[in-house]
């Protein structure tokens, strides 16, 4: 498969307009099949991730046209969707398993879900579980593993706080709740990214924060979903690696316009900022429901700092560039309480100390995070990663390799395109001295 080689160095300088955000992407696509009539989606992303919900609701017998990110979904309304006639196919992403298991649940057919050899070792009893007390037949390989036989119909609200805060359990179970004879309600003790709650309210569902707390919302069932034309706003949890790429390269000046800003996603900002980082929002604006606005950041001489608690949950996906930026900075990175990364498309936390130690940085492992050591612990060198076919893992390391002494290679480097297919080229236009 497809290596990359990245020589370190140049400067990132310039703007860019970012592909639509993953996880908003989804759920549009998923909502536009629910809902009566056609849907317009523009700047759907480009990631392969989004492209898989689309081909399980073409099994499902959904009509989707689709050009240059603009997409068009011929929704059927609640109970339209038909028997696929073979195993639906997430490929690597969890987030269509996991919110399509919700809807599955509430069908009057049996289906499948499945998807490639990595998403079928994450974990899945946390959608298995409170789908099945809401009165779904769901069967998963050894109780916790796709692929999912379920067997829907006839669900139930219920009132339930997943264990672990997850924004894909927390939509699949609102998704279900769209088919239940009465409310459902989820409570999270940390309020995960809210995408699936704003864009139902924004297709005509009924869903409201209850006992004046953010992250406990109850869901109407039955909602007749109206189609809607909507437009994505570009993907922050990118948009952090090329913001890392500007922090590492002295001299460089980036401005990212139209990113998604929504405050359960931008937390990440403030994490940037708090360590140093000249980052900048500005021209903030709200479509269908959602915050978007421009970000510019400047190189600049990063203090580091620890992430830990709550901030976890709402940063899960910046931490591989986080990590990845702990060499240039003062005091290094320290990770905590986000033993989730374990069970992400890799062992994150154990790819990022092996190929952060390859590149000569001093790394501790704990079972819930790292610490990655700064500035004192040596400059990094070029090294042969194998980023473990995780999309975030390539992107981090190919970030740190600008900053290392000599050329770097990435192994199997296309599994970018699960969020971002187009990294390599948007980094090669932007670094101003030489290309990669
Ligand atoms: C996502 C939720 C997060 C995140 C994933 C996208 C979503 O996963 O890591 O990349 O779109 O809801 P968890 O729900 O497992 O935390």
């Amino acid at each position: 498969m497809a290596k990359r080689t990245i020589s370190p160095g140049g400067t990132i300088d310039g703007a860019v307009e970012l592909p639509g955000d993953k996880s908003i992407s989804h759920r549009y696509a998923i909502l536009s099949a629910l809902a009566e009539g056609a849907s317009e989606i523009a700047n759907y992303a480009t990631a392969a991730d989004c492209h898989s919900t689309l081909e399980c609701f073409r099994q499902l017998g959904i009509e989707i046209e689709g050009k240059d990110a603009r997409v068009r979904i011929n929704g059927k309304g609640l109970h339209g969707l038909s028997k696929p006639g073979r195993a639906l196919d997430a490929e690597n992403s969890g987030s269509t398993l996991r919110m399509l298991a919700g809807v599955l649940a509430g069908q009057p057919f049996a289906s499948t879900l499945t998807g490639d050899e990595s998403l079928r070792r994450r974990p899945m009893r946390r959608v298995i579980e409170p789908l099945r007390q809401m009165g779904a037949e769901i069967e998963g390989r050894e109780g916790d593993r796709a692929p999912l036989e379920i067997r829907g119909g006839n669900l139930r609200g219920i009132d339930y706080t997943p264990p672990t805060p997850s924004a894909q359990v927390k939509s699949a179970i609102l998704l279900a709740g769209l088919f239940a004879d009465s409310p459902t309600t989820v409570r999270e003790s940390v309020c995960t990214r809210d995408h699936t709650e704003l864009a139902l309210r924004e297709f005509g569902a009924t869903i409201n924060a209850i006992d004046g707390s953010r992250g406990t919302v109850r869901i109407q069932p039955g909602p007749k979903l109206k189609a809607r034309q909507l437009t994505v706003p570009g993907d922050l949890s990118t948009a952090v690696f090329l913001i890392g790429a500007a922090l590492i390269l002295p001299g460089s000046s980036l401005m990212l316009r139209n990113v998604g800003l929504n405050p359960t996603r931008a937390r990440v900002l403030d994490f940037f900022i708090s360590i140093g980082a000249p980052v900048h929002v500005a021209s903030i604006q709200s479509r269908d429901g959602e915050l978007a606005g421009d970000v510019s950041v400047r190189h600049a001489a990063l203090e580091g700092g620890t992430v830990a608690g709550n901030q976890v949950a709402e940063m899960i996906d910046e931490l591989p560039m986080l990590a990845a930026l702990g060499p240039f900075t003062e005091k290094g990175i320290e990770i905590h309480d986000a033993a989730e990364l374990r069970v992400k498309e890799s062992d994150r936390i154990a790819a990022l100390a092996e190929g952060l130690r390859q590149m000569g940085a001093r790394v501790e492992e704990f079972p819930d995070g790292m610490r990655v050591e700064g500035r004192a612990a040596g400059k990094l060198h070029g090294a042969k990663i194998d980023p473990q076919g995780d999309h975030r893992i390539a992107m981090a390391l190919s970030v740190a390799a600008l900053g290392a002494e000599g050329g770097t290679t990435i192994r199997d480097a296309e599994c970018v395109g699960v969020s971002f297919p187009e990294f390599f080229a948007t980094l090669d236009r932007l670094r101003a001295a030489e290309s990669i």
